[in-house]
């Protein structure tokens, strides 16, 4: 048993990719972590995922950011970001999505609710012919996240 578990370590730190990962691990790394790094810390100019209003809050404007993209001025632990991110959308299907935020919730904040393909499904649909990124005024209906 020791054995195991030192040896999955071992896997995990020379070979992360190929370990064996929660669903919505790999898309995470694949997609996310170049810009808000593997331990959702924050890079550059990216702001962090860990403690974040957005991660916390309510599914809706998170699973927007990630099918549309977002601009505009937002606050995330005490910093002002004013940035841009794409959206992913055309590429990453409704299960997808609903895996890899379930993983974003569960890993950087203790309370994480997972997020359903279902949910993901619907903000699909009522915002079809959206092509713009979301501005943070939009998402937030005039409050000011983390503020
Ligand atoms: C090209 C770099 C880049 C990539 C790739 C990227 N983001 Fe972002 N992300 C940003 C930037 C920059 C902002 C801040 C936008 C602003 O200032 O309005 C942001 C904001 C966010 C936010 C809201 C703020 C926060 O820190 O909680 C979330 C949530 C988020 N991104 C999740 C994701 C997820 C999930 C992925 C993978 C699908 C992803 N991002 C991929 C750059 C990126």
């Amino acid at each position: 048993m020791p054995f195991g578990v030192a040896s999955a370590v071992a896997l995990a730190g020379l070979a992360a990719a190929q370990a064996a990962e929660k669903p919505g691990e790999k898309t995470f790394r694949d997609y996310c972590a170049a810009c808000h790094r593997y331990d959702g810390q924050e890079m550059g100019e990216a702001p962090p995922l860990h403690a974040s209003p957005w991660v916390d809050g309510p599914a809706e404007p998170l699973i927007k950011i990630v099918l549309h993209g977002v601009r505009g001025r937002m606050q995330v632990q005490g910093k002002i970001y004013d940035r841009e991110m794409p959206g992913f959308g055309s590429i990453l299907a409704d299960k997808t999505v609903a895996d890899l935020l379930s993983f974003v919730r569960t890993t950087f904040n203790e309370q994480g609710k997972p997020v359903s393909e279902e949910e993901v499904r619907r903000i699909r649909e009522r915002n079809e012919s959206r092509t713009e990124y979301w501005r943070v005024d939009e998402l937030l209906g005039g409050k000011q996240a983390g503020e």
